[in-house]
């Protein structure tokens, strides 16, 4: 027999070899429990709303200290820019997965902007006072959520022919584990997340501790987003 026949053989047990794991489209995903699928549509309603009011607090900043402190334009317009993603993400998902957004949408624009407007006449080190302590907050909140996304959203998985159950080690790959629509949520809400703790440490870097008086603006409205992400997920 040939070498050729003997290359053959072999490349065709490895095919067959690899094909014995399962793909992407060869399985389906449990449905979520009626707990886990309220809990993903609170998440939606109130990172939108929160991103909502990211994107009119920084816009609030952005209009009142642009032109006053020239070199603070880029730094503010780079958060913003970021804000308005975060804020089109939520909308989008908002859209799609059919959730009704916050009733209080009218109140967060309104108390975003103000926010944003009412430190930044303050001063520019307020602004990056008020940066820090919502940055603070909604960075710890996507670190709660993403713990429960993590820990709580196991689902079975389905073999799409036999339609037994499928073990982890069928798998071509363990990222299959997560269904995309739940990996997608994850990626956005980690990147997010990262980006809020950098506009933190821009703050810092742009004097927000100088803020008169740091703890008082920072605590208060530390309470404030606190008391917002609770009506959010709620109302
Ligand atoms: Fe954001
Ligand atoms: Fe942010």
């Amino acid at each position: 027999m040939s070498k050729q026949y003997f290359i053959r053989q072999f490349s065709s047990s490895i095919r067959n070899y690899s094909s014995a794991k399962l793909n992407s489209s060869q399985i389906q995903y449990g449905p979520l429990s009626k707990a886990q699928q309220a809990f993903l549509d609170r998440i939606i309603r109130v990172d939108q709303a929160g991103e909502l009011g990211a994107n009119y607090i920084y816009m609030g900043q952005y209009f009142v200290l642009s032109s006053k402190y020239p070199h603070l334009k880029p730094v503010l317009k780079h958060m913003w820019d970021q804000e308005i993603h975060h804020h089109n993400t939520f909308n989008r998902l908002q859209v799609e997965k059919r959730v009704r957004p916050s009733l209080l949408t009218p109140l967060w624009k309104l108390g975003a902007i103000g926010m944003g407007m009412g430190t930044a006449l303050i001063s520019k080190e307020a602004a990056m006072a008020c940066t820090v302590a919502v940055e603070t907050v909604i960075g710890n909140h996507y670190n709660q959520q993403l713990r429960i996304l993590m820990n709580q959203y196991n689902v079975d998985l389905i073999n799409k022919e036999t339609g037994e159950k499928v073990e982890k080690d069928d798998l071509e790959s363990v990222k299959l584990n997560t269904s995309p629509e739940l990996a997608e949520l994850k990626n956005n809400i980690s990147t997010f997340r990262d980006e809020e703790l950098e506009h933190l440490d821009t703050a810092i870097e742009h004097d927000a501790e100088k803020a008169v008086p740091y703890i008082l603006l920072t605590e208060g409205i530390k309470l404030i987003c606190k008391g917002a992400i609770w009506s959010a997920e709620r109302v």
